[in-house]
């Protein structure tokens, strides 16, 4: 085979889909987020990033920058191994601790990423639990299908956010077998919310355990940053909450909080979890700080918040179409491939403002969007700025205004 032209022609595939992937370069500005360096073949611009998922600046929270750079000097580098094999640092344990306490569980096991974390749970359960059947959101995260396919255990596919679906599909299922609902909380391209409570009831009436990917709300809702399952004071009904630390707690790593028994479970069966390098020491202090800090202070999630809903009512009057949804991610619709995408350079080279396009496959085709993430430290200005860029693209496009 000739490897070299079977690479190159499956690329030119993706070119030809218009779905080949081109990464903006960026240097993020420590100390003045959302700002960045970004670097092209012509030479440096600055730009403000509008697609970061560092939700609320966490990752340039002087505090945590602090307890990096502290564990730095303290620990050194790397973790030095797998947990098992003299990788276990005492931040490790800390940041479990933290964890455990945030979302009111018995223990907390963390991973080197959310998406390991998804794929090594979902993947350990649906393998060991004898004849366990999951019922996967349609529109679950990549490691969650991924997890699941890995497991090859039954799954069965629910209509995204439907109880009646889900309740037909668990009806039908067999009443012996054991259960497992696996869904998410802020859906991260559409912003939507699932009924977590009514999810719970399903469960507790057909006996299923619940897997709650909150990576796209933890550090954002709650009192103390919990997550949606905190906000709605449904944290003690889900078997399972799984989070990240590398969007809203800024820093990086994933993690599941649930009973001793079963991240015991997890920590002792996934490979994902055994044969691997533990985080580095100074990513679980920053983490733990930023958790730590998030837990108390309402500043960053009010100010998130307050931002959210100035973007939107600026996109409005405006005639900008956005998805109405309840959450703090903000989906301008652009709704063709081309435009989305032309538009974006455009935001780019000529504004200096970065919004990645979110085309096919990640999104329905004709639903080709700009995933704008507001933070607290974006001003009013830059919103101005924003939004006046998108008026003039959108005459350009032709694009159709939203009646406000
Ligand atoms: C819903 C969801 N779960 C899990 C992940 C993976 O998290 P991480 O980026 O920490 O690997 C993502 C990443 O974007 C996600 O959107």
């Amino acid at each position: 085979m000739d490897f070299e032209q079977f690479f190159k022609s499956e690329l030119d595939g993706l070119h030809e889909e218009g779905r080949y992937r081109v990464f903006a370069e960026l240097e993020r500005q420590q100390g003045s987020f959302p700002r960045a360096t970004r670097y092209t073949d012509k030479g440096q611009q600055d730009v403000t990033v509008w697609c970061s998922n560092d939700y609320l600046g966490m990752g340039q929270n002087a505090q945590v920058i602090e307890a990096m750079k502290k564990t730095i000097d303290h620990c050194g580098a790397g973790a030095g191994g797998t947990r098992n094999i003299s990788g276990t640092n005492h931040y490790h344990v800390l940041l479990e601790r933290e964890l455990a306490d945030l979302h009111g569980k018995e223990s907390a096991l963390i991973f080197t990423s959310g998406y390991i974390s998804n794929w090594a749970t979902l993947g350990t359960l649906g393998q060991k639990i004898p004849g366990l059947i999951i019922f996967s959101d349609a529109l679950n995260h990549a490691s969650m299908i991924e997890g699941i396919r890995y497991a090859k255990c039954e799954r069965v596919i629910w209509k995204h956010n439907d109880i009646k679906d889900l309740e037909a599909k668990l009806a039908a299922a067999d009443p012996r077998a054991p259960k497992m609902i696996a869904f998410e909380s802020v859906y991260s391209m559409d912003g939507d919310i699932a009924p977590i409570k009514d999810i719970c009831d399903l469960a507790d009436k057909y006996g299923a355990m619940t897997y709650l990917d909150e990576v796209h709300a933890v550090g954002m809702y709650g009192a103390h940053g919990g997550g949606i399952a905190e906000r709605d004071g449904v944290m003690d009904r889900l078997t399972i909450i799984e989070g990240t630390l590398g969007k809203a707690f800024g820093v990086m790593g994933g993690y599941i909080t649930a009973s001793t028994a079963l991240c015991d479970f997890v920590r002792s069966f996934a490979s994902g979890f055994i044969f691997t390098t533990a985080l580095p020491p100074a990513l679980a202090a920053g983490a733990v700080a930023s958790i730590k800090h998030l837990k108390t202070s309402q500043l960053e999630r009010f100010a998130h918040q307050e931002r959210v809903r100035r973007l939107r009512s600026m996109l409005d009057s405006a005639g900008i179409p956005h998805l109405r949804n309840p959450s703090h991610i903000v989906p301008v619709i652009v709704g063709d491939a081309a435009k989305c995408k032309w538009i974006s350079d455009l935001l780019l080279d000529n504004f200096g403002l970065y919004v990645q396009p979110i085309n096919y496959p990640t999104v329905p085709k004709k639903t080709e969007r700009l995933r704008i993430t507001p933070t607290p430290l974006h001003s009013d200005a830059d919103m101005e700025h924003l939004v006046g860029a998108l008026h003039q693209l959108w005459s350009r496009c032709a694009l159709a205004r939203a009646v406000a």
